[in-house]
């Protein structure tokens, strides 16, 4: 089977109901990400911080994987299918994919303050002050804000340079290392880009210019040529 490498960004779950970050109405919009994404905004304002993500965890509770998060599932009948994604969200495998890395985190989980290996399940939507972990400090979102290392980036580069095709879905590709990503497929290998918009890439790829849903169905066809 062919190694099949997919970078998966918010466009995938915007067809679930998830907002994206950077389109019109997009998260960013509305929030400043200085103010609930970074370390500092912790720090300053946790009540904040702890509301804005358990929002998004109570609006998670209540979406579904789409057509696009069960096509790139499906795909694993044929190929040897790895997913990155930068989504926080667990679209990807409650619809059924089984290789997932999260590059930013897990909405659903909550890691402690003093020992980022210490990560923990949140039962139900809401992570509370005084949830703490085995060294009694304070649990926060197991996410990585802007400004902080992102360890699982050592993960996914192998996976990339080892990707026979590599799939772009749904991201503006404006955040690094994640966006990067794409520098690290080799020569030769095909590239194929889902979005219903225009996206700056500097390599060549065939873009499939549709909603996630729409073009995960397209791209399935595009693939028979691999089998
Ligand atoms: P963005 O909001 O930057 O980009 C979303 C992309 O999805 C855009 O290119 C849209 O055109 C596209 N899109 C919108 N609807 C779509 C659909 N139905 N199907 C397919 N594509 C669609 O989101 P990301 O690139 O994922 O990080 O953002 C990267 C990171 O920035 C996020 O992981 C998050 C954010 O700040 C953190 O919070 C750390």
């Amino acid at each position: 089977m062919k190694k099949l490498v997919i970078l998966s960004g918010a466009g995938i779950s915007q067809e679930s109901g998830i907002k994206t970050f950077r389109d019109m109405g997009g998260l960013w919009e509305e929030y400043d990400i200085n103010e609930v994404a970074t370390p500092e905004a912790w720090e300053r304002n946790p009540e904040l911080v702890m509301r804005f993500y358990n929002d998004r965890r109570k609006q998670l509770l209540g979406c579904e994987p789409n057509k696009g998060h069960y096509g790139l599932a499906a795909l694993e009948k044929d190929f040897d299918v790895h997913i990155i994604t930068q989504n926080v969200d667990d679209l990807h495998e409650r619809a059924g994919s089984s290789k997932v890395l999260h590059l930013h985190g897990e909405l659903k989980k909550a890691r402690s303050s003093v020992d980022e290996n210490l990560i923990y399940d949140i039962d139900g939507w809401e992570l509370k002050f005084g949830d703490r972990c085995k060294h009694e400090s304070q649990l926060r979102p197991h996410i990585v804000w802007f400004g902080e290392q992102v360890p699982a980036i050592e993960e996914a580069l192998p996976i990339v340079h080892d990707a026979e095709i590599f799939v772009v879905v749904g991201t503006s590709l404006n955040v690094y290392p994640a966006a990067g990503l794409l520098n690290y497929v080799r020569r030769g290998v095909p590239v194929f880009l889902i979005d219903p918009n225009p996206v700056d890439v500097y390599s060549k790829v065939t873009f499939i210019k549709e909603k996630a849903g729409k073009g995960v169905e397209i791209l399935k066809n595009e693939l028979k040529k691999y089998l």
